[in-house]
């Protein structure tokens, strides 16, 4: 079980408790000792959620631009009233039960009906988490440049050649001959061919975008794809196969490793 998992689990084991005391116990206590239960609960509630989004960012999309995904699914959103309703309830328990009379005995099954309903959805949707973890990661386009954009699933292609020096050296010949024309040799991006070009090729020399990792697939899809603009970067996917367009991105990555193309 992850550390965001057994969070979740900790959570509802404290509101049901919590819930329990309430529906069965002396419900005659208020102040700061009452509201350590829910509190706790709400404030794990939060930390499990953020641990959950991290663990949905990649090298290009950070938390920030996960959160709200994650939010508006069904699992953000039985968390966020997990949440609120935890810190509602620390707070009037704070301020010693504000409008509860000895007798208001209809306002704490409501309240205790509202957090059962809210534990029952919670235990739905942790099932839910993971899903929607993996739906925010592989939803929406990675940007790469200002034209090009990769759907994100592509991310999750493994290249079938990461620990084979051969295949970079492969990669070579068909670089040369299908790519060094606009991307240049030295994979500095200024090939003989780049005059007819509206798109300007990236510079390859960019360890940082290139060999990012978890980024092979991206790359590869581009290479499939192009960028789908007139004069921009073709597909190769008709013309290379499968092997020969992981031998030229291996090819790409050894240039961006600085350890091909120079002085060529
Ligand atoms: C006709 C010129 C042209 C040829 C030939 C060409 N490219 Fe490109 N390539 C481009 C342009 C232009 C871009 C920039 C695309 C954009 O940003 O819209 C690009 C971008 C790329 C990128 C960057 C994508 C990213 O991940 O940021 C990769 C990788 C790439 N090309 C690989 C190749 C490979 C491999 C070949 C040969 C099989 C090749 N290209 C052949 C023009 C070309």
């Amino acid at each position: 079980m992850s550390l965001a998992a057994w969070l979740r689990f900790a959570e509802l084991s404290l509101l049901a408790a919590w819930l329990g005391w309430q529906l069965y116990g002396r419900t005659t206590r208020s102040g700061t000792r009452s509201s350590l239960v829910p509190g706790l609960a709400a404030l794990i509630a939060a930390a499990q959620f953020i641990l959950q989004a991290q663990a949905t960012t990649d090298p290009y999309t950070s938390l920030t631009e996960v959160l709200p995904h994650l939010l508006r699914s069904f699992y953000g959103f039985t968390t966020a009233a997990a949440f609120g309703l935890s810190t509602a309830l620390a707070i009037w328990f704070q301020l010693g039960k504000p409008f509860a009379t000895p007798s208001s005995k209809g306002l704490a099954a409501l309240t205790s009906g509202a957090v059962m309903g809210v534990l029952i959805l919670c235990g739905a949707a942790s099932a839910d988490a993971v899903t929607a973890a993996t739906v925010v990661a592989s939803s929406g386009e990675l940007v790469m440049s200002p034209t090009l954009a990769v759907p994100r699933s592509a991310t999750t292609t493994p290249n079938p050649y990461a620990s084979d020096p051969a295949s970079a050296q492969r990669g070579q010949a068909i670089y040369q001959q299908n790519c060094a024309a606009c991307h240049g040799l030295n994979g500095d991006g200024n090939g003989p061919a780049i005059a007819g070009l509206r798109i300007k090729p990236p510079t390859f020399r960019n360890p940082q975008h290139f060999l990012a990792p978890g980024m092979d697939g991206a790359h590869f899809w581009v290479i499939q794809h192009g960028d789908g603009k007139t004069a921009g970067m073709p597909a190769w996917q008709d013309r290379l196969t499968e092997q020969q367009m992981w031998d030229a991105l291996d090819y790409v990555k050894q240039i961006a490793a600085g350890r091909a193309g120079s002085g060529a």
